[in-house]
C-alpha cells in the first residue's frame, strides 16, 4: 500500500550527495532503479534526475520490505551517508559513498514496466513513445531534455542582454496562404469559420515592429501540417526574433554572437550532464572557432552548385564539379540532350571507391533515382589501372580523358555523373554526396560546421501551381540590385534572405522584410494576388504599414533542431518531451482522436461518410 510522505522533507537529490555528507543523515526520494538481495543484505540503486545513489541495508533488522521492492517504485529513504564498504564505482558520481537506511516509505508501488528503464535498450520506438513518461526516465533522455532547458536559458540570457523583449503572440489566428498546410480550428461562435494555428508568428512579429517594440523575441510554438522527417514535427518550437532599423548584416551579426555565446557556455553544461566526452570536445572546438573566426557566408548559388543543397554539410569536402562545358559536344546523347534542354551535367569524385562492385554501384544509382535522376553514369578508375564506364562506348578516348581530367580523377576513384535540369542534378548529386560521405566515413558526428547561406532567389517557380511562389514568404525584401528584373526575369531576382546552416541542417532562417508599399504591391502582383485577395488575406498587415512602419528584419531558429544538433541526437524526437510519429499521431495520448457528436454539432461540423475508410 502506498504511504504518505508526511513528516519527511527531501534534503537533496540523489546524486547531489557527496563525500562531504559522510556521517550525516539525509532524506532522499526517487525511483528504485535496481534492487539486489545478497545473502540478506539488500542493495538498492535509487534514481532521480541527477543520477543514482546506492542504499545498503547493513543490519539484519532492517525493514523487511527492502528485500521485495519492485523496480520503478517511488520510495523515500532516511539514512546515514557513509563511505562505500564495497568496491568504488568509477562510473557513478556517488560511486564512493552509500546510504545506510533508518527508514523506508514506499510512496508508490510500481507495476513491472513494459521495458527496462535503461540507456542503450533495444526497445521499439513506438513502444517507448506509447509509454513516453517511462522512456523519459532513462538517463540519456533526461539529460537531453535538461540540456534543452539549459539551452533555452542561455538564449534568453543572451537576448535579454541585447535588449530584446519577450512578447507572446496568439496561437488562434487567421489562415494565410503560402507556406505549408495550416492546422485549422473550427469556431463554435462563428459557424463555418476557422482559426488557423500559426505556422510561425511571422506577421504578428512584423506588427510588433509597427507598434515600436524594436527588438522582439519569443520561444514560440508553431504548427505545420506537412510530411514528417527526422528533423520535422507537426508542432515544433521556434526561437523567433524581429528587429527594427536593421539590415541583413545586423541580424546576422547578432545571431553569430548569439551562437558564439551559446557555444561558449554549452560544453560545460554538456559535461555536467555526462554527455559523451568527444561531443563535449566538439562543442568546445566549435565555440572557439566561432569566437575566433565568426561564421562564413556562402551564396545560395554556390551552395547548390558545389553541394547540391541549400543546406550544405561542410564537415567534408567532396564538391560537385560541373562538366557541361567538357561534354557538350561528346557522343553520349544522354549528356548532350540534357544540355540542349537547358540542363547540366555534373559529377562527384568518390575518392577510393573505384573498385566498387556492380551491386554497390546499383545502390548508388538507386539513391540518385530516388531524387529524380533518370540514372547515374559512372567511370571507375580501378586500382589495377583498368577503366570501366557505363558510357565510354559513346565517347572517344580523348573525350574520356578530358572528362577524367576535369574531375581530377586518379587511380582508385569513382566518378559519378548526373545530367538533367538544374534542380534535379542538384538534388540527386546532393543526396549522393551525403550518402557517400556516410559510406566513406567522412562525417564526424562530434564536429560542428556552420555557414550562413545568403542570396536566396526571391521566387521559385511551381509547376504544380503554374506560377512563381515566394521562396521564403511574400514579405521578404528583394535585393535592390536585381529589382529592375522583376518583370523581365522574376526568377533571377535575389532576396535579402539568409539561413543559418549547421552540419547540413537548416537550423534557422530569416529575411529583411519589405516596408515599402510599391515593392510590396509589386511582389503580391508577381505572386498572383489580386489586390482584393491580398486585402482579404493579410489586409491587417498592409493596413498597419500605412501608419508608419520601420524597416525591419528577423530570423527564427528551430529550437528542436538546435537542441538536436548540439546534443548530437539522430532525430528531433529525442529532444522533445512528447513528440509525434511519422503519421503525425501521438501514440501515448492517442491523438488525434474522435470527438462525440455533441461537440461536432456545437461546431456545425458533419463528418463525411466515406472519410473513416481513409484510416
Ligand atoms: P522557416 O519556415 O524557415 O522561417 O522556419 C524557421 C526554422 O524553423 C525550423 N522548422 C522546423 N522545425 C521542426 N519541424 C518543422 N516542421 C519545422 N519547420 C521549420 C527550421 C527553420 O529554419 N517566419 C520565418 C522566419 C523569419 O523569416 O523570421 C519562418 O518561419 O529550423
Amino acid at each position: 500500500m502506498a504511504e504518505s510522505m508526511s513528516g519527511l522533507k527531501r534534503t537533496c537529490r540523489c546524486a547531489e550527495v557527496t563525500e562531504e555528507y559522510i556521517g550525516k543523515t539525509v532524506t532522499l526520494m526517487g525511483w528504485v532503479a535496481k534492487c539486489r538481495n545478497k545473502g540478506g543484505i539488500v542493495f538498492v540503486d535509487l534514481r532521480d534526475r541527477t543520477g543514482l545513489i546506492q542504499i545498503v541495508t547493513e543490519s539484519e533488522d532492517a525493514d523487511p520490505r527492502w528485500g521485495s521492492l519492485k523496480t520503478e517504485s517511488v520510495i523515500a529513504v532516511v539514512g546515514v551517508v557513509q563511505k562505500r564498504g564495497g568496491a568504488v564505482n568509477e562510473n557513478l558520481k556517488t560511486g564512493t559513498i552509500e546510504v545506510i537506511p533508518t527508514e523506508l516509505r514506499v510512496l508508490s508501488e510500481a507495476q513491472t514496466p513494459p521495458f527496462l528503464i535503461q540507456d542503450g535498450i533495444e526497445t521499439r520506438e513506438d513502444l517507448r513513445l506509447k509509454y513516453r513518461y517511462l522512456d523519459l526516465r532513462r538517463p540519456e533522455l533526461q539529460a537531453k531534455i535538461m540540456f534543452r532547458s539549459r539551452l533555452v536559458e542561455l538564449i534568453r540570457e543572451f537576448l535579454k542582454g541585447e535588449g530584446f523583449l519577450d512578447i507572446e503572440t496568439p496561437t488562434l489566428i487567421k489562415s494565410t496562404p503560402e507556406g505549408a498546410r495550416d492546422y485549422l480550428v473550427p469556431s463554435r461562435v462563428h459557424e463555418g469559420k476557422f482559426y488557423a494555428l500559426p505556422q510561425s508568428p511571422q506577421l504578428l512579429k512584423q506588427l510588433l515592429m509597427c507598434s515600436g517594440f524594436d527588438r522582439y523575441y519569443q520561444i514560440a510554438r508553431c504548427y505545420r501540417d506537412e510530411d514528417l522527417r527526422a528533423d520535422r514535427q507537426p508542432e515544433f518550437t521556434q526561437v523567433d526574433m524581429e528587429l527594427s532599423f536593421v539590415d541583413q548584416d545586423d541580424v546576422m551579426d547578432v545571431n553569430t554572437r548569439l551562437l558564439t555565446y551559446v557555444l561558449s557556455k554549452i560544453p560545460a553544461i554538456a559535461e555536467e550532464l555526462n554527455f559523451d566526452k568527444e561531443l563535449v570536445a566538439g562543442l568546445d572546438a566549435a565555440g572557439k572557432e566561432l569566437a575566433a573566426n565568426g561564421i562564413s557566408r556562402m551564396t545560395w548559388q554556390d551552395a547548390m552548385d558545389f553541394y547540391g543543397s541549400d543546406k550544405p554539410d561542410l564537415r567534408f569536402d567532396m564538391k560537385i564539379t560541373d562538366v557541361s562545358e567538357t561534354v557538350k559536344d561528346c557522343g553520349f546523347a544522354v549528356f548532350t540532350n540534357a544540355i540542349a534542354n537547358g540542363g547540366f551535367v555534373r559529377g562527384l569524385n568518390a575518392k577510393g571507391m573505384g573498385d566498387l562492385g556492380r551491386k554497390q554501384i546499383d545502390k548508388l544509382t538507386e539513391v540518385a533515382k530516388t531524387y529524380g535522376a533518370g540514372g547515374l553514369a559512372y567511370i571507375q578508375l580501378k586500382t589495377d589501372g583498368t577503366v570501366k564506364s557505363s558510357f565510354s562506348k559513346f565517347m572517344t578516348e580523348e573525350e574520356m580523358q578530358n572528362l577524367i581530367a576535369k574531375m581530377n580523377g586518379e587511380q582508385g576513384d569513382l566518378l559519378l555523373f548526373v545530367s538533367d535540369k538544374f534542380r534535379t542534378v542538384c538534388a540527386a548529386l546532393g543526396a549522393l554526396r551525403l550518402h557517400l560521405g556516410e559510406e566513406l566515413g567522412l562525417i564526424n558526428r562530434n564536429e560542428f560546421k556552420f555557414v550562413w547561406v545568403v542570396d536566396f532567389p526571391l521566387l521559385e517557380w511551381s509547376d504544380e501551381e503554374n506560377r512563381f511562389m515566394a521562396m521564403h514568404h511574400p514579405f521578404t525584401m528583394p535585393n535592390e540590385a536585381d529589382w529592375n528584373n522583376i518583370d523581365s526575369d522574376p526568377g533571377s531576382v535575389r532576396a535579402l534572405a539568409y539561413d543559418i546552416v549547421c552540419n547540413g541542417t537548416e537550423m534557422g532562417g530569416g529575411s529583411v522584410r519589405i516596408h515599402m508599399d510599391e515593392v510590396q504591391e509589386k511582389m503580391l502582383e508577381v505572386l498572383g494576388f489580386t489586390p482584393e485577395r491580398a486585402r482579404e488575406q493579410f489586409g491587417f498587415l498592409l493596413q498597419a504599414f500605412q501608419y508608419g512602419v520601420p524597416p525591419h528584419a528577423g530570423l527564427a531558429y528551430g529550437l528542436d533542431r538546435m537542441a538536436m544538433l548540439f546534443s548530437a541526437s539522430e532525430t528531433i524526437r529525442d529532444v522533445i518531451a512528447f513528440p509525434k510519429v511519422k503519421d503525425a499521431s501521438d501514440l501515448m495520448m492517442e491523438a488525434p482522436g474522435s470527438v462525440d457528436g455533441k461537440q461536432l454539432d456545437e461546431l456545425s461540423i458533419a463528418i463525411k461518410e466515406d472519410s473513416s475508410s481513409k484510416e
